[in-house]
């Protein structure tokens, strides 16, 4: 599992991330600078005021209703907050745009306890926690218009360096988009609490170059091959619960209650990043996943030694 880099909210990769880095470092610098003014006229009125040896303990002379002082102080704050609220009313209404360009790329994201459902509709393609995009050339912009919604509890789609955090609420439809401007795998977290395993309902983002990308697709596009060798393996899923909860096209699993499985070898992890996607990670997940991440919703099946084997080595064939 390639553990790509740390999520870093100082260091964004895409349009909307930018422009809130843009702005916190204006509004950081603004409040920043009234700290500084306030607390060294503060720190020089403490030292240069205070009560010395010898003083007999007079209040100095006291200023009453200046009218060009009560304009000042109230007029700067004012000024200053009407600034604060311009600077920032621009950047949110940059990063709200109602409907798609036709450019754009659009996913179904859907928010499950604990991991995300991925659709592609345009394109025909259903996968979990790992969300593909091609990267966006700023001479031509290809953005990624994300539709959220949430299957039972509130989640919050957060991927730090692509955009700023998009509520995840079941009963309402929120939108985003983020736009990379360099490949790599960008880490993300659901950052609402949602139950036992929020902490592990984790994102990853793969940006990729556009023909990098359209190969993912065409691939994920697929059907499961039938390999014969595996045959028993899957016959041991379609017989048992496993099928009506997950869908792998090309056989007679149709479930939605958990990921799409077609193409689960094409996954760097399992359980929403919990583990890494190898041999000995899937054999102990399809065991007692619960032993994974407890509180999942999936259950242990319960399968003699030789189902599971069977069944972990078709699992195997899904790329
Ligand atoms: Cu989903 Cu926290």
């Amino acid at each position: 599992m390639a553990p790509g880099p740390l999520p870093n909210l100082f260091d964004p990769v895409s349009t909307p991330a930018l422009a809130i880095r843009e702005l916190t470092f204006l509004l950081l610098g603004i409040t920043g600078a009234i700290f500084v003014v306030v607390e060294g006229v503060l720190v020089y009125a403490v030292v240069r005021f205070r009560r010395r040896r010898g003083e007999d303990g007079h209040e100095p002379p006291q200023v009453y209703g200046s009218n060009p002082i009560e304009v000042a102080w109230t007029l700067a704050p004012l000024l200053i907050v009407l600034v604060l609220f311009l600077v920032t009313a621009r950047t949110v209404f940059s990063l709200e745009r109602g409907s798609p360009p036709p450019e754009a790329l659009r996913v179904a994201v859907i928010g499950h306890q604990w991991w995300w459902e991925f659709g592609y509709p345009d394109q025909g393609v259903m996968t979990a926690n790992e969300l593909h995009v091609p990267v966006s050339d700023p001479a031509r912009p290809r953005p990624v218009f994300l539709t959220l919604e949430s299957e039972e509890v509130i989640h919050s789609f957060w991927v730090p360096q692509l955009a700023g955090k998009t509520d995840v609420i079941p009963n309402r439809t929120n939108t985003m988009w983020i736009e990379p401007r360099v490949t790599g795998t960008f880490l993300g977290q659901c950052a609402e609490f949602c139950g036992t395993q929020h902490a592990n309902m984790l994102l990853r983002v793969v940006v990729e170059t556009e023909p990098d990308f359209e190969t993912w697709i065409a691939a994920q596009r697929g059907a499961a091959p039938d390999v014969a060798a595996v045959r028993a393996g899957r016959e041991v899923f379609e017989s048992n619960a496993c099928a009506s909860c997950h869908t792998v096209r090309g056989t007679s699993a149709r479930g939605t209650g958990g990921p799409d499985l077609t193409h689960l070898m094409s996954r760097e992890t399992l359980g929403a990043g919990v583990v890494p996607n190898d041999a000995e990670h899937l054999l102990a997940w399809v065991r007692d996943p619960g032993d994974v991440k407890p509180g999942v919703r999936m259950p242990a099946m319960r399968l003699d030694g030789a189902s599971l084997a069977s069944l972990v080595a078709w699992l195997e064939t899904l790329h």
